[in-house]
């Protein structure tokens, strides 16, 4: 291949898709509420945007003793219900050939010889091999036996046309703690390389956080001042309106910092924080992002004195609806201590960040579904505007928006048009919607085709996972032994609890007010 042809599949964006190998997708969990909201109309979507493979298939493998067509009725309420796409019987009917059930338990090794007998039985009728990738779409508690069998099985070293290696990727929670995800990544390379495994974070497959590193280092403006020199401090966001739903069980066991920071939250505060990589490949971004991770000091935790703090939200209103408490929700035991929203103060020693703290945030029921990153810096020295009456001088701020209303947002100082010299705070925006129209592809759409092709830059890599459990371990072993002491309660439809606003207080900052 010459030189000039080899353009790395971030640039390409997804089109390059077309030239993916055949496919075939395997989900276990198939039944399952992922599956129904985000890995069937993602495919839908691929699928009438031209982007899947020609010879692409889905197995969709589950304990529910349903058949091929039931399957097929499962996936196209899944579309006509969420898909991005509206549903259409052209776009359908193609797809719907494609898609075939397989029932059977996840630790019976019946389920995998029939699993195989199914693959080469669709392989013989179309004439093809195929990539296999298998999409591990379950509760925890079964990774270990779909693991071990896609082994014992032989599946895991299939190999597909062109040497495309079996992949599988892995849905969180990769773990509770330190421990576990060490387990588990143990199981999985016992019986995968690295190199076939995708530990997926939907976040990274965002549009607005693939942003992130072209923000950061396609500009030469905000680099020099990315750094102790000039920021203050980072606020990252991750604010959802909605409770848990029908989710109560699996929640309960989770908690905020298990849920929404351990992962989504730690990514983003990655790549705002990481040094430039050296390429844009996979292995150099990951090794960046393992790197700013590891630099994390370990918290601080005592009772008198946390950088973390925890809450649970009671009933009031959002978005002018009373809602009840986390405590009434359908599932949750009475004796429940988990949080449903988190705050961390964290500080990176490097040379770049030492001392600067960055705060992060992430609960359930708070005022709006907003998610943020927030890049405060230093005031300017106060020798000319200071009157207070006159000038009113904000610190610079950029935000960057990823979701909802996608797009980044610069504070200054402005002169109000006057004679007199007064002042006041401005904002200049840039919106995606406005510059690009809004039909983004779904984060799932990008990362199940990336899946396909082989490019992992937007997964996480098994090291990067433990580095960041092993600064929010500690954190559920001091709530562990503190029980509910220290659990503070915020009313649904606010921004969290007081103590959350403390924590910014001991370093003379607050909270931004997350939003437009
Ligand atoms: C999931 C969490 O990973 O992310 C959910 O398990 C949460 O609790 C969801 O609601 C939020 O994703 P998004 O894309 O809506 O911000």
């Amino acid at each position: 291949m010459a030189q000039e042809d080899i353009r790395h599949p971030f640039l390409e964006g997804l089109s390059r898709h077309r030239g993916a190998p055949s496919t075939i997708i395997i989900i276990f969990g198939a039944s399952g509420d992922l599956t129904r909201r985000k890995l069937i109309p993602s495919l839908y979507n691929l699928g009438t945007d031209n982007l899947l493979p020609a010879d692409f298939l889905l197995i969709g493998c589950g304990r529910k003793n349903l058949g091929d067509d039931n399957f097929r009725q499962f996936a196209r309420e899944a579309i006509s219900e969420h898909a991005r796409r509206t549903f259409d019987e052209d776009s359908w009917r193609p797809l719907a050939e494609k898609i075939f059930y397989l029932a059977g338990g996840y630790d019976d090794p019946q389920t995998y010889k029939d699993l195989a007998e199914k693959i080469e039985g669709l392989e013989r009728s179309t004439s093809r091999q195929h990539h296999l990738l298998f999409y591990i779409s379950t509760p925890p508690a079964v990774f270990k036996p779909i693991l071990q069998n896609l082994g014992a099985s032989g599946l895991s070293r299939a190999i597909g046309p062109d040497g495309h290696a079996a992949t599988v990727i892995i849905e969180k929670p990769f773990g509770r703690d330190l421990s576990t995800a060490r387990e588990l990544n143990q199981i999985i390379t016992n019986e995968f390389d690295e190199k076939q495994v995708y530990r997926i974070d939907h976040y990274l497959g965002k549009e607005t956080v693939q942003d992130l590193l072209v923000q950061r280092f396609a500009n030469s403006i905000f680099e020099p001042i990315w750094n102790r020199r000039f920021v203050d401090c980072v606020q990252i966001t991750v604010a959802e309106d909605l409770g848990v739903g029908t989710r109560a069980g699996y929640y309960d066991q989770s908690g905020a910092l298990r849920d929404m920071i351990q992962n989504h939250t730690m990514q983003l505060l990655a790549l705002t924080a990481m040094e430039p990589p050296v390429s844009l490949d996979a292995e150099a971004i990951r090794d960046e992002k393992v790197k700013v991770l590891k630099a994390i000091q370990p918290l601080t935790l005592s009772a008198e004195n946390a950088d973390a703090v925890r809450g649970q939200f009671t009933e009031g209103i959002v978005g002018g609806r009373k809602v009840s408490g986390y405590m009434q929700a359908d599932g949750v035991p009475p004796t429940s201590h988990t949080e449903t929203y988190t705050a961390l103060r964290l500080f990176i020693n490097n040379w770049r960040w030492q001392g600067v703290p960055f705060y992060l945030r992430s609960g359930k029921r708070m005022a709006r579904k907003v998610s943020e990153i927030s890049v405060h810096f230093k005031r300017p020295p106060g020798v000319l505007f200071t009157e207070s009456d006159k000038f009113d001088v904000a610190a610079n701020t950029m935000v960057i928006r990823i979701q909802p209303d996608e797009g980044v947002m610069l504070l200054f100082n402005s002169k109000i048009p006057g004679l007199e010299t007064r002042t006041q705070p401005v904002k200049m925006h840039f919106r995606y919607a406005t510059t690009y129209g809004s039909n983004t592809p779904e984060a799932y759409e990008r990362l199940l085709l990336d899946a396909m092709t082989g490019d992992a830059t937007l997964f996480i890599r098994g090291d990067e996972t433990e580095a960041s459990w092993k600064i929010v371990t500690p954190v559920l072993d001091f709530w562990n032994d503190c029980g509910k002491r220290g659990l503070e309660t915020y009313v649904s439809g606010s921004w969290g609890p007081l103590a959350a606003e403390r924590l910014l207080w001991d370093y003379g900052h607050q909270w931004r007010r997350a939003g437009p």
